[in-house]
């Protein structure tokens, strides 16, 4: 230990950022980001009924909800892990590849619109493209309602959680009880809120200097708000564009959605709330480690070479963005009826 001190003690002085009193430093932050709130709110259009939400929650957890009868949405968004795979992109049905990294679902609810391209103006939209998806869940509405249908357990459950509704099981719906459940997926209290809600004692030296870096450097102009990140879209590559491997030329993000020219190359700026979870980074999913995907953001969003301990400063800052992660217990699913349809290759 003695001598690990002595060899830090004889490093030159390498640029740390400076650390103001944490006064100045939380209102500074505040400027920019949010607490995660306490409790989940209902989305526009919905209701967090715990009858809509445990169906939700049945609907997540249920492979059956996929063509093969092996993919649920906890396959890539593992409530366990963060929210996500952990692949560099998805594989789904027939073993096949998906072009794009898994992002998580906790906190999506506090995103602009869903997806690396924010595609989907909100959960419910989402939660029907994974389904269809051949390379995902490869289902159709149709062969997914008539498995819903098939069994009384899930009847039940609809009519619970949609009242009064003519048809309470339709697709409209299972989106709907989905988004319900995924509002309630968000990590409140990690050491970031607690230190923005007053606690000085929340962060370290080190991470408070990267919360500072953070800011003096230029990351907060596109990661910012509840999710530090989320809420607006980029050109990644802004200043230098990364090579091939960690920007496909193949994926032009927001281009292929609005097909507008200055959308070429853009993508949402990634929302950063339990990143140190999430690994591996950006939309490639081509970088694991995060220290390196720091690196790359200095470069091709800000055109700076970050000093090695700054690096380590906004890694550090980035981890105390790890929130409660929700405890889910498993539902129990409704069982199969003869006639619920089987699954296919
Ligand atoms: C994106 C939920 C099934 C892989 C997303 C997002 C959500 C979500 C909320 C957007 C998150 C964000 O933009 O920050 C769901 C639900 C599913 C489901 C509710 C079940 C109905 C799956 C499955 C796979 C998968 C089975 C893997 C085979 C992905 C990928 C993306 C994504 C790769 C990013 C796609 C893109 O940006 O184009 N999912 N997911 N998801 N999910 Fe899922
Ligand atoms: C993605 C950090 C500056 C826009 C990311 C990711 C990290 C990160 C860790 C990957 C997250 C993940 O894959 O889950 C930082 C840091 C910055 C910074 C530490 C300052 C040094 C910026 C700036 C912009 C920006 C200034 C906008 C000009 C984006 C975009 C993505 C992203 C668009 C998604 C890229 C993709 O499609 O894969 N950022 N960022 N970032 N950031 Fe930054």
């Amino acid at each position: 230990l003695a001598i690990a001190a002595l060899g830090a003690l004889a490093q030159p002085v390498l640029a740390q950022t400076a650390l103001p009193p944490d006064a100045d430093l939380r209102a500074a932050a505040l400027e920019w980001f949010e607490p995660i709130p306490q409790t989940p709110q209902a989305p526009a259009n919905n209701v967090l009924t715990p009858e809509r939400v445990d169906l939700g929650a049945m609907l997540f957890f249920d492979p059956r909800m996929s063509l093969s009868g092996l993919f649920s949405c906890q396959t890539c968004h593992n409530v366990g892990l963060g929210g996500v795979d952990g692949l560099t992109t998805s594989i789904g049905h027939g073993w096949q590849q998906g072009p794009r990294n898994s992002p998580t679902m906790l906190n999506a609810i506090f995103n602009i619109a869903q997806f690396w391209d924010g595609r989907a103006p909100d959960l419910a939209e989402q939660a029907k493209g994974p389904v269809q998806a051949g390379v995902e869940m490869n289902n159709t509405p149709e062969n997914l309602i008539g498995t819903l249908n098939s069994m009384p357990g899930y009847v039940e459950a609809f009519e619970a959680a949609f009242p009064d509704e003519a048809t309470p099981v339709s697709f409209d719906n299972f989106a709907r009880a989905i988004e319900a459940f995924e509002a309630t997926l968000i990590t409140p209290d990690s050491a970031f809120d607690r230190y923005l809600k007053g606690d000085d004692a929340a962060m370290t030296e080190q991470e408070k200097r990267g919360l500072a870096a953070f800011m003096d450097t230029g990351c907060t102009a596109c990661h910012s708000g509840v999710n530090v990140g989320g809420q607006d879209y980029y050109p990644f590559g802004v200043v230098e564009r990364p090579g091939g491997s960690v920007l496909p030329e193949g994926d032009r993000g927001r281009f292929t959605v609005t097909q507008t020219a200055s959308d070429d190359y853009v993508f949402r700026a990634a929302p950063l709330r339990n990143v140190a979870l999430t690994a591996p980074y950006f939309h490639s999913g081509a970088v694991w480690d995060l220290r390196e995907a720091v690196q790359i953001m200095s470069s091709s969003q800000l055109g700076t070479e970050l000093a090695e301990a700054q690096t380590d400063e906004i890694v550090a800052f980035l981890g105390t963005l790890t929130g409660k992660q929700p405890q889910v217990v498993h539902p129990i699913l409704p069982v199969r009826a003869s006639d619920s349809p089987l699954p296919q290759p």
